[in-house]
């Protein structure tokens, strides 16, 4: 049997924690879907459309990585996908507060769906989409935080902001 996991996330953007948690997933699932979800809580940089071309352009030689995006509830996504398994990384404490609520709604929405969770490996426990932003705002570098793929996008993105 095939197993398969759904890796939803903002991704606004994908980090190297991210990509870290990816690649240690294949080694347990035959395939991942890393999806690209709206988060209601959070007002995002990228567009989901851009979010999608940046995990097209990363994965693009990955045959076991499939990338897509969806609007509304993941357990409705995941039952269309046909697919029972959730991924996700945690980092620490706060993290855990958040993704336990998560797992609780989803669970009362859908008890079939189960959530898998790794721990984040220690270099990447501090990293998170917001303080790459503003590293990369201010003119540092993403070396080591993020895909070189994502962090064109963003100097793009935000450099061009910050001079408006
Ligand atoms: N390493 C480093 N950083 C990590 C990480 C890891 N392994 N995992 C997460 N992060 C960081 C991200 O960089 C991000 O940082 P930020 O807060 O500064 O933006 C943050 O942790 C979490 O973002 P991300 O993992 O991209 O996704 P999310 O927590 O925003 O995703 C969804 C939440 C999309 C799964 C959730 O909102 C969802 O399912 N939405 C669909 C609607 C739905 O069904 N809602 C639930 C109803 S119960």
């Amino acid at each position: 049997m095939c197993k398969i996991a759904i890796c939803p996330g903002s991704f606004d953007p994908i980090t190297n924690g991210h990509l870290n948690i990816i690649e240690r997933g294949l080694k347990i699932f035959d395939k991942l879907i890393v999806a690209v979800a709206v988060n209601v809580t959070k007002k995002p940089i990228f567009e989901p459309q851009e979010r999608l071309e940046m995990l097209k352009e990363i994965f693009k030689d990955s045959k076991h990585v499939e990338v897509d995006s969806f609007k509304g509830l993941l357990v409705e996504y995941a039952k269309k996908r046909g697919v029972k398994a959730i991924l996700r990384g945690m980092r620490n404490m706060s993290d855990y507060e958040y993704e336990s609520q998560l797992v609780l709604a989803n669970k009362t929405l859908d008890p079939d769906v189960e959530f898998i969770y790794m721990m984040t490996e220690g270099k990447y426990a501090h990293l998170s989409s917001s303080i790459i932003k503003e590293v990369i705002t201010f003119g540092g570098s993403g070396c080591g935080m993020i895909h070189p793929i994502v962090e064109k996008r963003l100097k793009d993105k935000l450099r061009a902001e910050i001079k408006t």
